[in-house]
């Protein structure tokens, strides 16, 4: 009876898909059993009638280490624990979801159910009895209930106890105190397990086990992969999003679950007004499998600038339960099969609208991401027979290279299995991202179409060349091989918004240049045309790149150091704003010339007026090298043994010695995720961040004496304002 609803995440070198449909085939799922206990034994839990205002879904995760697997691998790996790195991601994903979606919350400690086709051999079968039904003859083998694999302890399962003929029951095991405050509960376990060593791609695979009395998820198990979570090809954001993705299959975004969805036209908390759905998904006249509930329907409608026609949402080619959306369609939706990584992903208003039609959640709307692909597009948008005539510019055809429909990347034109035959600019392999500063070109290289790699850099459509190439000024420009007509492919500028829709862009050398959409400019210093695209750059609101800038604020939060430190200067001098400005710039420089590392770590330096500089360090997505508790632990060494010294206007700066703080990025509602129960490891685990952190927080490091150190140090290699270097 106990069956287990599975979904695997794949990552492949480019792209990962989710193989959910491949393996759920045996799969089904416990409700609340008719009760095996006597109703004195019972634990006070009731369901409370009537109606309960939906809160937000507290996610409650308890890791369970696996005794089989434990010891396989090291968890020290690359200085920080995989099973840190694993909660971390939970934590974050589920701590998202409490801003999305509500629940009317589980009165009293949760408590999940026994399956009696595990415990018991045997039931009685007489209905005039009052052991009709209960259990007779126990399972001797019985070991307990696992999900996917994980052990769930006593402490949170409801107790059972054995029926005899006539007389009283006996108690077996009572019911566990449950787990307080849980609308959900996670189960955690990083391992090497069969399915990871047969598909080396899968990052996680998750499966839900156990539902309400309305067929509400309550219970599930993630699995991650071991070596993905030090993998250096998967950032922390990545892990995130897959671990989301995850979480929205087994919270009700799945083929197994959708036809359990309920129709509550008076919301979730009025649950006597609800009824099982009595269609969620169909078949099209082609053949084309849809989830065909209203909210769904009416925002794709919207999404495509069709309102008022009704449209089924078309889910991928997976056989009858099929959990993901169409790709052709949704690219870059959350729920869609393949996973390019965290910042071509979104959160987006049609897989909310699923969830509102589940009926089991009040779903956040203000929450969605702007889903940009087809947005506007019309009816015909995503079709095979459409994709390939070149009637949507989300779609390419050929082999050239052009640019992501994101903007954030240069790309070639390619397809994969869920496109069908059509064909995107997907990023290239290599130092694709307008993004990275790091893909620049170094000082003095030659650059002949004049990008520029910034974070506020995007890709355009261009084929732009310097009038001004070095050594060509004695030839005729058709003597040039590049100066001959060349075709336009993705290069990478500078942008900025000037309003909603509309911005300007930079060429290496060259004045800002307004660009307005749909037109293409020629750029003062260069031959050629720069393509300024539609509908695709500036589409927020507040003027600013939030919809298109990678989704890096605030999603990493869990793997976050704030390194702070206290600089000593020439006496009396004091800093105009400018001056601070390249300072820190300066000591930045200096801090990730010290570190080894690339400038992707360090976001928002400053230095206050009374000199004490602070950075906050996180791995951005694509950021390639250690881990970011690596990083903190070796500057935090680094900085110990030789203090920084930079010399800026004249005088030299140094790091004080008693001044240097580092904080790790403790996340106050890591706190009250804590579990209740005494018996999950993660509190345990939590325990220990926590002593980390106080410590790190109560013992400021000690520096040593900046004794004058002329030891020769990586020199700064970028000539800043101001002359400086690292002495
Ligand atoms: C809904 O989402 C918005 C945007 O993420 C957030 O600011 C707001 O706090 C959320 N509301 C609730 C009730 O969680
Ligand atoms: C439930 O549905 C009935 C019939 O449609 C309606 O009269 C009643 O007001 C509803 N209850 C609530 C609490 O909305
Ligand atoms: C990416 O760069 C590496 C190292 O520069 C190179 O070996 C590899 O062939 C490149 N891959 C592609 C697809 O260009
Ligand atoms: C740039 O591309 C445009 C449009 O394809 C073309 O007309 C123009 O001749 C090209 N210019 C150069 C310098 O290649």
């Amino acid at each position: 009876m106990l069956l287990l609803l599975l979904l695997l995440l794949l990552l492949g070198a480019a792209t990962s898909r989710c193989l959910h449909d491949e393996t759920q085939k045996s799969v089904s799922l416990l409700r609340p059993p008719f009760s095996q206990l006597p109703s004195n034994f019972r634990s006070s839990s009731l369901t409370l009638p009537g109606s309960r205002d939906p809160q937000p879904l507290r996610i409650q995760t308890c890791y369970i280490r696996d005794p089989v697997s434990a010891g396989a691998w090291d968890p020290e790996e690359d200085g920080i624990s995989v099973e840190s790195q694993a909660l971390a991601a939970v934590r974050e994903a589920a701590q998202r979801l409490q801003g999305v979606l509500a629940v009317p919350p589980v009165q009293g400690p949760l408590l999940l159910s026994r399956d009696p086709a595990q415990y018991c051999h045997a039931v009685w079968g007489d209905p005039d009895t009052p052991n009709y039904h209960r259990c007779s003859l126990l399972n001797q083998g019985y070991k307990g209930e696992n999900c996917l694999g994980a052990k769930i302890p006593d402490a949170h399962l409801r107790g059972y106890a054995l029926w005899p003929e006539r007389g009283p029951p006996q108690l077996v095991q009572p019911d566990g105190p449950g787990v307080q405050n849980t609308d959900f509960l996670l189960y955690v376990q990083v391992a090497h397990t069969s399915k990871c060593h047969r598909e080396p791609s899968v990052i996680a695979y998750a499966a839900c086990c156990q539902l309400d009395s309305e067929d509400r998820p309550l219970a599930g198990t993630i699995v991650y992969c071991a070596q993905h979570l030090t993998s250096p090809s998967l950032s922390h954001s990545d892990i995130v999003m897959a671990t989301l993705h995850e979480l929205l299959h087994i919270l009700g975004f799945s083929g197994q679950l959708f036809k359990k969805w309920r129709n509550c036209p008076s919301g979730p908390s009025v649950r006597e007004n609800c009824t099982t759905r009595q269609q969620v998904t169909r078949r099209d006249k082609w053949g084309q499998l849809l989830l065909t509930t209203p909210t769904v329907s009416d925002s794709l409608a919207k999404h495509l600038g069709v309102l008022g026609i009704s449209l089924g949402v078309p889910l991928e080619e997976e056989g009858p339960l099929s959990s993901h959306w169409e790709a052709r369609l949704l690219q870059g939706s959350i729920m869609t099969a393949t996973f390019d990584g965290a910042q071509y992903t979104r959160l987006d208003q049609i897989t909310l609208a699923a969830f509102k039609d589940s009926g089991w959640y009040q779903v956040n709307h203000s929450a969605a991401e702007e889903l940009l692909w087809g947005q506007g597009s019309g009816l015909e948008f995503g079709l095979v027979t459409t994709c390939g005539t070149g009637s949507s510019d989300f779609f390419c055809t050929g082999s050239g290279l052009g640019c992501h429909y994101l903007h954030l990347d240069k790309g070639s034109c390619s397809s994969d299995p869920v496109l069908e035959g059509c064909r995107m600019y997907k990023p290239l392999a290599n130092r694709s991202e307008c993004w990275k500063k790091e893909n620049g070109f170094p000082p003095g290289a030659e650059n002949p179409h004049g990008e520029i790699y910034h974070p506020q850099s995007r890709c355009f459509l261009a084929n732009l060349t310097s009038e001004r190439l070095p050594g060509d000024k004695a030839r005729f420009p058709s003597q040039i091989p590049y100066l001959k007509e060349a075709e336009l492919a993705g290069h990478c500028y500078l942008h900025q918004c000037t309003e909603r829709g509309a911005y300007k862009v930079q060429v290496e050398g060259s004045p800002w240049a307004s660009c307005p959409p749909g037109e293409a400019i020629q750029i003062p210093g260069y031959h050629g045309l720069l393509v300024c695209p539609r509908g695709r750059l500036c589409q927020t609101k507040e003027g600013t790149d939030a919809a298109t800038f990678p989704p890096l604020s605030l999603s990493t939060q869990d793997l976050l150091f704030r390194l702070s430190l206290g600089l000593a200067g020439p006496p009396g001098q004091s800093l105009g704003e400018e001056e601070r400005e390249e300072l820190t710039e300066a000591i930045l420089q200096a801090l990730v010339n010290r570190g080894g590392t690339g400038r992707c770590y360090f976001h928002s330096p400053s230095i206050t007026s009374s000199l004490v500089f602070t950075v906050h360090i996180w791995k951005s997505p694509g950021c390639q090298g250690p881990s970011v508790s690596m990083l903190h632990r070796a500057l935090t060494l680094t900085l110990q043994k030789k203090p920084l010294e930079v010399y800026y206007g004249g005088a030299n700066f140094t790091t004080e010695h008693s001044k240097l703080l580092v904080i790790s990025g403790h996340n106050p509602s890591m706190t009250h995720l804590g579990l209740s129960t005494g018996l999950c490891l993660m509190l345990l685990i939590l325990v220990g961040t926590l002593g980390t952190v106080a410590y790190q927080k109560r013992a400021p490091l000690q520096v040593g004496p900046s004794a004058p150190s002329h030891s020769p140090e990586v020199q700064s290699t970028r000539g800043l304002v101001g002359g400086l270097r690292e002495v």
